[in-house]
């Protein structure tokens, strides 16, 4: 451990000669691997639509980047130490270790009924990460030293606030209230690494998104960062800190080494091959401990800092914050059985774009779907696949090349492609609607049914390849609907390449409705 004077200087291990001049975002979509990773959850409460928005946001970038051939890693959690669960707990009657051995399990739950794919979930009363966490503790320490902290302290939002963030009693951010505290403490010379992480977001400004943040991460570093209490020693639910008997380590330093657990660290160097392309999906209250104190303790640990970070709105209800006392949670267990799962994850990347805060209304959900999903989507396929098999039987030759409407997919896909290297969820689901929008056109301009049989044999193989596409280019969004589309025309796996340039007779099956009306 360092000496309360310690400069930083031999501490800043990371290099940043590490980075090359090729941008963020190209990295992420050239890269081999790419990590993608999702908060983890505390778990003194259960799952809501925020929850439900981040991890299916985490599961569409790393379908679509599966899609492009992509190996993609997708890591979830649950964040169990720290006082706010402890008290949950007590307030149960029950040992913190019994309470979090349940209160993990509905968030598990949640990725399975959301269809949501997951490589990694990290719990972090797991063995291995206390192990992970302690070791990337010890590789931290040169920039520690033993203080004493007295401040205000939220145990809600499990963070410090300085005196002129709270009015009466609470947090001007959240609205939580704060209690006076007072401990021995270990703090990280978070200080030290102000001009580093400044210098490191001025020259990579791409690895914040939406910009906005990045804004705002910029004006938290326009300011002196004060250093860090990072441990405790009030209570014990948590990982003791190595060498220090009685301490534990302050939650955010906990959970956010899970990103580390998830892909190996430090047993062997295999983790950098994932780490060094990995977006962080977030939300924005939780910006600061992701793009200020997370970068910082890799920094310290010789780690260079995360590709990317995108931090989310906040979705409200009636104009309102999402709170158990106002009785206004959405449940997404409720949701995705009562509307189905498809229907859901469309809806959250349709209604507000990605980034922004918007309001969850059922009208909306309802209305979204009818028009877009049943209606669009729906009946496109419907309309081809239906005269296709009653016409055609089995199969359907395609023999087109260039065709306007063909183009126009194409077209989409790159504006896809483009919108998703930053993670522009909603902007990818607009390319990829308008596609369809213009199919739809296309069949109402033709008309098929009224052509002579050649002529409509040609166009309906034209109208299966977007089909087809459309199937591709939907399926990190709705993937179910997305796997019955295929089966309809023989698409077995969903790929940009060599799928989309693929001109095949198509098998096809007997279609059935996608949707209900
Ligand atoms: N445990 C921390 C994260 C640690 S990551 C190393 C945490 N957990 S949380 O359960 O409170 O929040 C998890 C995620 O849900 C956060 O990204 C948060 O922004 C998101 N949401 C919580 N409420 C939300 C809405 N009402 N709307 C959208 N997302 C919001 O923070």
């Amino acid at each position: 451990m360092g000496s309360r004077e310690c400069s930083g200087q031999s501490s800043n291990r990371y290099d940043e000669s590490n980075n090359n001049c090729i941008s963020v975002s190209d990295r992420l979509i050239q890269s081999k691997r790419l990590l993608v990773t999702a908060p983890i959850y505390y778990v003194n409460g259960r799952p809501h639509l925020g929850h439900l928005y981040s991890s299916v946001a985490v599961d569409i970038i790393a379908r679509f980047a599966r899609i492009q051939g992509q190996h993609a890693f997708t890591s979830f959690g649950t964040d169990e130490h720290g006082q706010k669960v402890a008290s949950a707990a007590a307030s149960l009657g029950k040992t913190p270790a019994s309470f979090v051995d349940e209160a993990y399990l509905p968030f598990e739950e949640m990725l399975r009924c959301a269809e949501i794919d997951y490589n990694s979930f990290i719990r972090t009363t797991d063995e291995m990460h206390k192990k992970v966490a302690q070791s990337l503790w010890q590789e931290m320490s040169e920039l520690f030293y033993e203080g004493h902290y007295e401040g205000y302290y939220s145990k809600v939002d499990e963070a410090y606030y300085k005196e002129e963030e709270i009015v009466d009693g609470k947090s001007i951010h959240t609205g939580s209230s704060v209690e006076w505290m007072q401990e021995p403490c270990i703090f990280f010379k978070l200080s030290a690494l102000q001009e580093k992480l400044t210098e490191h977001y001025r020259q990579n400004p791409d690895v914040i998104k939406p910009k906005t943040r990045y804004s705002e991460v910029m004006g938290m570093l326009a300011a002196p960062l004060p250093d860090l209490a990072v441990s405790r020693s009030r209570f014990d639910w948590g990982i003791p800190v190595p060498g220090h008997d009685g301490q534990v380590m302050y939650v955010w330093i906990d959970a956010l080494a899970n990103y580390l657990t998830a892909i190996g660290y430090p047993r062997n160097d295999d983790y950098k091959q994932w780490w060094s392309s990995s977006v962080h999906v977030i939300g924005k209250d939780i910006l600061k401990f992701h793009a200020i104190y997370w970068p910082a303790m890799l920094m310290a640990a010789g780690i260079e800092p995360p590709s990317r970070i995108f931090a989310h709105g906040w979705w409200n209800v009636d104009a309102q914050k999402m709170s158990k006392s106002l009785g206004n949670v959405v449940d997404p267990f409720l949701l995705l059985s009562e509307y189905g799962v498809d229907q859901v994850r469309y809806f959250m990347f349709r209604e507000i774009p990605f980034g922004n805060d918007g309001t969850f209304s059922n009208d909306a959900l309802q209305n979204v779907v009818k028009a877009e999903l049943v209606n669009e989507f729906g009946n496109l396929v419907q309309r081809v696949m239906v005269f296709c098999y009653n016409k055609y039987g089995s199969t359907v030759e395609c023999k087109a090349h260039s065709e306007d409407i063909l183009n126009l997919w194409d077209s989409a896909l790159h504006e896809s492609i483009k919108c998703m290297q930053e993670q522009d969820i909603s902007g990818y689901l607009k390319s990829a609607r308008s596609a369809v929008v213009a199919t739809n056109r296309y069949i109402d301009s033709v008309k098929p049914w009224a052509c002579d049989p050649e002529h409509a044999r040609h166009v309906m193989g034209i109208l299966c390849l977007c089909v087809q596409r459309m199937a591709i280019l939907y399926s990190p969004i709705i993937p179910q609907k997305c796997t019955e589309v295929g089966n309809m025309i023989g698409l077995s796996h969903p790929a940009i390449d060599p799928h989309w340039h693929k001109n095949y007779p198509f098998p096809l099956k007997r279609p059935n409705p996608l949707f209900m009306r």
